[in-house]
């Protein structure tokens, strides 16, 4: 999996005032009409119960200048999960999920469809809020390391 480049996005959902953020690459588009997206997280990781809980989540687009946030998102920063959200400007749009306020694209999704594949959830969004950020180089995984493009 590591030869596949990856757009680095951060996945977030509330659910009863717990804030959920991750660093993810598994994501893209399924449809633009209706706009419908999709994001993979890891589901034996009970702290990520939020993302079916709340029946929305959020999809953060990240540019390359979004490095440090990408790290403080995924742990490797070593800051505790429920500190992450005091890193970035975040916001709210239509699904109360967090929005990355600079971000160059963010996608607020109802959660229409959640399956279970292998290790991971495989999260369906129906696109409900959509904000468009500066364009400019993208973030992205590959070969465990960051590129730019
Ligand atoms: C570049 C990158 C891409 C990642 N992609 C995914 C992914 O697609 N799905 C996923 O569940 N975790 C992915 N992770 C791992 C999660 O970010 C990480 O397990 C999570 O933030 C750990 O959070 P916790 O310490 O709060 O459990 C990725 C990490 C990095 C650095």
């Amino acid at each position: 999996m590591s030869r596949y480049a990856g757009h680095v996005q951060i996945l977030t959902a509330t659910h009863a005032g717990t804030t959920r953020g991750v660093t993810i690459t598994a994501a893209c588009s399924v449809s633009d009409n209706p706009g419908t997206v999709l994001a993979c997280v890891a589901r034996e990781n009970p702290l990520n119960a939020p993302f079916v809980q709340a029946g929305a989540f959020a999809l953060n687009t990240l540019a390359a200048r979004h490095q440090p946030l990408a790290d403080v998102f995924s742990g490797l920063a070593g800051i505790d999960a429920d500190q992450r959200f005091a890193h970035g400007d975040w916001d709210t749009m239509v699904t109360g999920a967090p929005c990355l306020v600079d971000a160059p694209a963010v996608y607020d999704c109802r959660l229409i469809e959640a399956r279970e594949v292998a290790t991971h959830l495989v999260l369906i969004g129906r696109v409900e809020g959509l904000r468009l950020g500066e364009p400019g180089r993208a973030l992205l995984y590959l070969d465990r390391a960051y590129h730019q493009i």
